[in-house]
């Protein structure tokens, strides 16, 4: 039998069906709806940047840049590329004689793809590139000299020369650095600087809804393409009520989707003023009890103390339980905004869990953290994460009097969390605007649910009417389900029942004469002759009930 490939999504993806798909609509279109009445607008965003935007804004010691991030070599296919992976393919020393003839040859041809216009205008002119182009010439003329004369070419005097040409070629970037995005605060912040938006008046209010790409280990609520929806304030102020209104906005929008049990956890982990200081005391105490702690946590007392605080590993609880807390080691400053942050909380009713271990596992956040916990997603429970970061618009290259907050929601477990609650309605508001053909206005059901009208049409003239039919349906907002070929009556209504179909609608030649249709009330069988005009009455009275 012949072998035939079986295709799979790979590890860590998926993909999102109907009638789940409707349910992530409703969830993106309510936060589209929530978001808007509170002034934002949409961004979208490329799906990959350059590698370094993320390396400085999240942070070369963060596992998301450590550990998870695609990245590649944005290269072109062309001679050089080849001949780079070709070169890089060699065996190091030693060469036998006949090898090392090859190995010069490909070394040519890659110098003489290299000077080529065609190619070198991809290659990156960034100054480190350049210094080692630079360094790949003098070796390489070095390398000729010595060649020309046979007698100075020994055979370790070459291989030692190809060998150093050899690295040089592996290190000189033929394509930029890029990576598929991790998160997209850096690319807001890029995108805001890039446009000069700080001349806009007031703060800029953005949000995004996407996938994401982390290459973390699989397991529920977690995957390696996965979709948030996020919204960032940038601007010359840091009101702790622009604080206290971003975290309005994403419980508004949670009330409005009527997800239960959701806790939001704040912190403040303050600012290069304060924070450098605690975390030196952080480390001297963890150095005290370093025997104790796991080796990821003996790594970070000297990469980043502050992520030690996030261990979720049960023997390190009680340890790290009597380390210091942050919020007595607040600056005035940081502990005037943070306390204000709270009042502002407060007179919107929201009551937030004050948690001294929410410090965030991306490098650019100073004094207000948050997080936003949901039920019913195990171990990963984090539906929503967020904070402060008035000093990353600056680290990219940007007026230092910007700041900076917002959040990003993990779509994928907010959806979990609704399903696993019963919440799966689906319903989205349609409005159907100004054309002639518009009949009404209305609600319309994407979810599950089958269509409202099966149209089960028998002979060709039928079949003409039909399509005009449903062309008038569709365009009042109705749901139709028309066949594509004729098909017996029986068959038709049972798939009209099967695709949970509201009512059948009949044309066959019986109404053309008569200028009706028959309707079919499949939930209870009952049947009439109706009409266009009193079709359309029918099925909008029927929604409406
Ligand atoms: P984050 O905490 O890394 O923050 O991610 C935000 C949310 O994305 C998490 O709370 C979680 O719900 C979801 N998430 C993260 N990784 C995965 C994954 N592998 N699978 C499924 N869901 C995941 C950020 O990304 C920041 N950019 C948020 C932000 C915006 N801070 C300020 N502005």
């Amino acid at each position: 039998m012949a072998d035939k490939a079986k295709f799979q999504a790979i590890k860590g993806v998926r993909d999102i069906l109907p009638p789940e798909s409707a349910l992530w609509t409703r969830v993106e279109q309510t936060a589209r709806d929530v978001f808007g009445t509170f002034g934002f607008g949409e961004i979208r965003l490329p799906i990959f940047e350059r590698t370094e935007l993320f390396a400085r804004s999240i942070g070369v010691d963060t596992d998301v840049v450590l550990k998870e991030m695609y990245s590649f070599e944005d290269k072109g296919r062309g001679e050089l590329a080849v001949l780079r992976d070709v070169l890089a393919g060699f065996n190091p020393a030693p060469h036998s004689a006949e090898f090392r003839n090859t190995v010069m040859k490909a070394l040519d041809k890659y110098w003489e793809a290299l000077n080529s216009p065609s190619s070198s205008d991809e290659v990156p002119r960034d100054p480190d590139n350049l210094k080692l182009i630079e360094a790949f010439k003098r070796n390489y003329n070095q390398f000729l000299r010595v060649r020309t004369s046979e007698s100075a070419l020994t055979s370790e005097l070459t291989d030692a020369l190809v060998w150093g040409l050899q690295s040089l070629a592996r290190l000189i970037q033929l394509g930029e650095f890029v990576s598929l995005r991790p998160e997209a605060t850096a690319s807001v912040v890029r995108a805001y600087i890039e446009h000069g938006m700080q001349t806009l008046p007031g703060n800029v209010k953005l949000y995004y809804v996407g996938p994401m790409f982390r290459r973390e280990r699989p397991q529920k609520g977690r995957y390696r393409q996965f979709y948030q929806i996020g919204a960032e304030v940038l601007g010359p102020s840091d009101a702790p009520g622009i604080d206290a209104e971003v975290i309005e906005m994403l419980m508004r929008l949670f009330e409005r989707l009527k997800l239960k049990g959701a806790v939001l956890n704040i912190n403040s982990i303050g600012d290069k003023n304060c924070r450098p200081a605690y975390v030196e005391k952080l480390r001297a105490e963890l150095q005290k009890v370093r025997d104790q702690l796991s080796a990821d946590s003996q790594r970070r007392i000297e990469t980043n103390p502050l992520r030690v605080l996030d261990s979720k590993l049960e023997s390190e609880q009680a340890i790290i339980n009597k380390l210091p807390h942050i919020d007595q080691n607040l600056c005035a400053d940081c502990r005037t905004h943070y306390d204000e942050v709270k009042r502002q909380l407060k007179i919107r009713g929201i009551l937030p869990t004050e948690n001294w271990r929410l410090v965030r596992g991306l490098d650019y956040y100073m004094r207000t953290t948050f997080e936003i916990t949901a039920p019913g997603l195990g171990s990963q429970n984090a539906v929503c994460g967020g904070g402060r970061y008035d000093g990353l618009v600056e680290l990219l290259g940007g007026p230092a009097s910007t700041k900076g907050i917002g959040f990003a929601i993990g779509t994928d477990r907010l959806v979990l969390s609704l399903q696993e609650a019963g919440e799966t309605r689906a319903d989205v508001t349609v409005r159907v605007t100004g054309s002639a053909l518009t009949v009404a206005a209305g609600s319309v059901t994407v979810s599950g649910s089958g269509p409202d009208v099966f149209l089960a049409w028998f002979g060709a003239a039928a079949q003409a009417a039909a399509v005009g039919l449903a062309r008038r349906l569709r365009d009042a907002g109705f749901v139709v389900e028309l066949p594509a070929v004729e098909m017996k009556f029986g068959k038709s209504l049972g798939l009209a029942d099967r695709l949970k179909a509201r009512h059948a609608v009949i044309v066959g030649d019986d109404e053309l004469a008569a200028g009706v249709v028959t309707v079919k009330r499949l939930s209870d069988s009952s049947q009439q002759k109706l009409n266009e005009q009193e079709l359309f009455s029918y099925l909008r009275e029927d929604r409406a009930t």
